[in-house]
C-alpha cells in the first residue's frame, strides 16, 4: 500500500480541489464579458477577491492551528498538504481578481505580497521535504546537546593526553579546544569553516603519529572531535535555512494580511 505523504494525502484530495478552483476561476475569466476592463471591481472580480482573501485567512489560521496540539480537525499531514495546494491556486485566483490591472497602489501591494509569499513558500518547500529527515540521520539519534556533551568529554581526555606530549603537541590541541561549531552566521550559513583549528590538529598529529608512537590515542581524540563537530555542523546549517524561509515566509504572510486589509477598507471606503 502506498503510504499517505503531503503530496499524495488522501489520493490527491486537496490536488483535485485545488485544480477545481483554478479550472472553475480561469473559466469564468474567459467567458466572462464584462462591460469595463476585467478588474477587482466586476461581479468576478469581487467573486474572485472574496475567494481569495478567504484562502488567504485560511492560510494564515494554519500557523495557529500548527500550534493546537490538542486540535484533532484533521491531522497535520493534511493541513500542509492543503496549506501547498491551495496556497498554489491562490496564485491563480489573485492573478485573475486583478484583471491584469497592476499599478503603484495599496491594491497591487496586496497583489505583489500574496506573491511573493507563495514563492516563499515554494521556495521553503525543497527545505521542508528534505531537511527534518536529514536533520535527525546527521545527528543519529543523538540531540545536539548530548554530542555537545560528548565534545567536552572528549577535550578533558585531550588536555590528559597531552599532558606529556610536546609543546607543539599541546599548543595545537589547545588551539583545536577553542574552535566551535561556527564562528559566525556567515559560515553557518555556507556550511563551512575556513581554518578549522581541529581539522589541523587531525593533520598535524596524522603526520607526528609516523614519528611518535604516544601520538596514537591523542590522534583518535581529535578525529572524534572532528566528527562530533562535523554532525553539527550539518545539522546546524540545515536547521539555518530552515528557520530563515519561515522567518522571512511568516512575516511576509502578516504583511500581507495588513496590506489585504488596508485593500478592502479602501475599497468600501471610495464604494
Ligand atoms: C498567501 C499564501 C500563503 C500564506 C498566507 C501562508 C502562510 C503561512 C503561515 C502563517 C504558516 C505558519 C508558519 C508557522 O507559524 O510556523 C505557513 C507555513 C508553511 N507554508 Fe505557507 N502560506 C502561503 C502559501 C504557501 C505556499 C504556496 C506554500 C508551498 C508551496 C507554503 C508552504 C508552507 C509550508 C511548507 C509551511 C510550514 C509548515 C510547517 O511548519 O509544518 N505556503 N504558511
Amino acid at each position: 500500500m502506498i503510504q499517505d505523504n503531503l503530496f499524495n494525502y488522501k489520493r490527491f484530495v486537496f490536488l483535485k480541489w485545488a485544480l477545481l478552483l483554478t479550472l472553475i476561476s480561469s473559466f469564468a475569466y474567459l467567458f466572462d464579458q464584462p462591460r469595463i476592463n476585467a478588474n477587482g471591481g466586476t461581479w468576478l472580480g469581487y467573486t474572485l477577491g472574496t475567494i481569495g482573501a478567504l484562502l488567504i485567512l485560511w492560510l494564515m489560521w494554519f500557523g495557529v492551528r500548527k500550534r493546537q496540539y490538542a486540535n484533532e480537525s484533521g491531522n497535520l499531514r493534511g493541513w500542509v498538504s492543503a496549506h501547498i495546494y491551495l496556497g498554489l491556486a491562490l496564485s491563480v485566483v489573485a492573478t485573475l481578481h486583478t484583471g491584469f490591472q497592476i499599478g503603484w497602489n495599496v491594491h497591487s501591494l496586496a497583489y505583489v505580497l500574496t506573491m511573493a509569499t507563495i514563492g516563499t513558500g515554494v521556495w521553503g518547500l525543497s527545505f521542508y521535504l528534505r531537511y527534518p529527515a536529514e536533520m535527525s540521520n546527521v545527528l543519529n539519534r543523538q540531540s545536539p546537546e548530548q554530542i555537545v556533551a560528548q565534545i567536552q568529554t572528549l577535550d578533558k581526555d585531550a588536555q590528559k593526553l597531552a599532558k606529556n606530549e610536546s609543546s607543539m603537541v599541546t599548543r595545537v590541541i589547545t588551539n583545536s579546544q577553542k574552535q566551535g561549531i561556527y564562528p559566525n552566521r556567515g559560515s553557518q550559513r555556507k556550511g563551512a569553516v575556513k581554518n578549522c583549528a581541529t581539522e589541523k590538529a587531525v593533520e598535524y598529529l596524522q603526520h607526528e603519529m609516523m614519528r611518535v608512537d604516544s601520538l596514537s590515542e591523542i590522534y583518535k581524540n581529535q578525529v572524534q572531535r572532528l566528527r562530533a563537530l562535523k554532525q553539527l555542523r550539518r545539522y546546524y546549517h540545515l536547521r539555518y535555512w530552515l528557520e530563515l524561509w519561515l522567518s522571512v515566509h511568516v512575516p511576509l504572510s502578516f504583511g500581507l494580511l495588513a496590506a489585504l486589509i488596508a485593500h478592502v477598507l479602501s475599497v468600501f471606503i471610495y464604494w
